[in-house]
């Protein structure tokens, strides 16, 4: 188990698009468990490979357990959306109001390469669909609306 450096926000590799996993092997497992302990030295509730400098869609988050989902995938949204603060492990001290869909239904690969279903809503859809953001290269700053972004932009000059 090792404790990995989580990279922040002016990092270029959390701007790209994270390959899949081609198989659940020994590697990926390490990998989770790698980043399960780093969500957890963080206080945070979710985390995405690219996070910790690895291009994989994988991701750990906080429910009932500490879940390891590869290669999730979205299959449905509720139309229904709704506002909450978020927080970034990336953007140490930054929380921002961000909308997001408050029911999902994703498909992923656990940890022991097991195709999953899952549904979830409230702070877990939230937390499901800020980590899928990463493996695309999206920031919780991008899915800002258009005056958020201007006061973000304003407050916080070089974060973005
Ligand atoms: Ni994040």
């Amino acid at each position: 188990m090792a404790i990995l450096e989580i990279r922040k926000f002016n990092e270029p590799i959390l701007r790209k698009r994270a390959k899949e996993a081609r198989k659940v092997d020994k590697e990926v497992r390490k990998l989770i468990v790698d980043m399960a302990q780093t969500m957890k030295k963080g206080q945070g509730i979710g985390l995405a490979a690219p996070q910790i400098g690895v291009l994989r869609r994988v991701i750990v988050v906080q429910a009932q357990r500490i879940l390891g989902l590869i290669n999730p995938k979205i299959v449905k949204k509720s139309r229904e959306k709704g506002k909450d603060i978020e927080g970034c492990l990336s953007f140490p001290g930054i929380f921002l109001e961000i909308k997001r869909a408050k029911e999902i239904e994703v498909k992923a690969l656990d940890i022991n390469g097991k195709k999953i279903e899952l549904k979830a809503k409230g702070l877990l859809a939230r937390v499901i669909q800020h980590e899928i953001d990463h493996l695309n290269g999206i920031l919780f700053i991008n899915r800002l609306g258009i005056i958020d972004k201007i006061r973000f932009k304003l407050k916080y000059r070089g974060f973005s």
